[in-house]
């Protein structure tokens, strides 16, 4: 029914699999043989027709999936023996999310390409970059004096106010030595998520640097409703996750104090403690009209009628509404944030996408 959404392109099997990687704290042991599959592809279409292999070092949307042991360094050989350009897709990987500066270091392999966002700016004002190995550098910008190198046309690109946002992050991250501290943190985090273990519909918990997940079983026939709830139950406590197909996700920013991140686990511990219950399984169009509306908010269209909230709570433009203690918090941090547009979310989201709110100067 539904075709690839970019043409010409063939998906590698993930490697998601509970029988053999459930509850891996790391790297799963289980899942280097799946990198073979590229060789097949290779075989199929013959390698000059691929230009490049692109993959998360840990694949973020999808449910926070670290690589298995050695499966990376499999991918890099094959592309290498074939001539293909692998690349990393390192927006959530990079500055410091596994511990080291990027998943490129953390997990020992080099692609040939690397792209970035998020961490380069803290996710405050957008920007994006791609790095590249020497050779592909030089391929772009050795030419004829009289033409423009890597010839393209983007109204935004190099922004100063981004450039200086990326600058700004850089040099906190180096001043206040943010990817040893959440190489630090990563063992806590590890412990105390993998301590939800036996926890109601806990069916794997997984974790990487300053990355955790708890999946949860999905409520039959409505996928993705479960962790809905988690997530709404944890935001009304004051704690804001990310929920992604069943699975919790848990990837706090880099400055996350000990306490804070106790906080965060205890308080997802104790939705999933309180939330065993099966979730209601009624067909949408039949338990329209049944209930409050309340209820029916959270029968029909729960998802929908949060959304409605958050987009009514958090306007793009609107002066931010925080707590104060979020303010606090903001404000030991940045410069100016009280008066900040929303932009995309709140500062919550500002916090969850970047890693540390940074004062933009210059
Ligand atoms: C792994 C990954 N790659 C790419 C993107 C898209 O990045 P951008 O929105 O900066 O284009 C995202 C966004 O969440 C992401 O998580």
């Amino acid at each position: 029914m539904f075709g690839a959404l970019l043409p010409g392109v063939d998906h590698l099997p993930h490697t998601h699999d509970l029988d053999h990687n459930a509850y891996s704290r790391g790297q799963p042991a289980w899942g280097a043989h799946l990198a073979d599959e590229l060789g097949n592809i290779v075989a199929l279409h013959d390698p000059s027709t691929i230009a490049a292999v692109i993959v998360e070092p840990i694949a973020g949307s999808t449910g926070v999936l670290p690589p298995p042991v050695g499966y990376l360094d499999r991918l890099r050989e094959i592309c290498t023996r074939h001539g293909i350009l692998l690349i990393f897709d390192e927006v959530i990987t990079g500055f410091g999310r596994t511990g080291h500066p990027f998943g490129a270091q953390a997990f020992d392999v080099t692609p040939d390409l690397i792209t970035l966002a998020k961490g380069l700016t803290s996710g405050v004002v957008p920007m994006g970059a791609v790095l590249a190995k020497g050779d592909i550098y030089d391929a772009f910008m050795t030419g004829p004096d009289e033409a423009i190198e890597f010839f393209h046309g983007y109204t935004y690109s190099g922004h100063p106010v981004a450039a200086a946002a990326g600058l700004a992050a850089q040099a906190v991250y180096r001043e206040e030595g943010l990817f040893e501290r959440a190489a630090a943190l990563a063992p806590r985090l590890e412990d105390a998520v993998h301590a939800l273990k036996g926890l109601p519909h806990v069916i794997d918990i997984r974790n990487y640097g300053l990355i955790g997940a708890v999946e949860l079983e999905p409520v039959d026939g409505r996928p993705t409703l479960r962790a809905m709830e988690v997530f709404e139950a944890c935001y009304e406590a004051g704690v804001l996750l990310r929920c992604t197909g069943d699975t919790m996700a848990i990837a706090p920013p880099l400055i996350i104090g000990q306490d804070e991140l106790d906080q965060v686990v205890d308080t997802l511990a104790t939705v999933l403690r309180t939330s065993n219950r099966e979730c209601d399984n009624t067909p949408r169009d039949q338990s329209v009209g049944s209930g409050s509306l309340h209820r029916r908010a959270s029968r029909v269209g729960h998802e929908r009628a949060f959304r409605r909230r958050i987009r009514s709570r958090y306007r793009v433009g609107q002066p931010s509404r925080l707590s104060r203690r979020s303010r606090r918090y903001v404000g030991r941090h940045t410069c100016g944030a009280r008066s900040f547009p929303r932009v995309g979310g709140h500062t919550g989201a500002v916090a969850c996408t970047g890693n540390v709110p940074v004062q933009i100067a210059g």
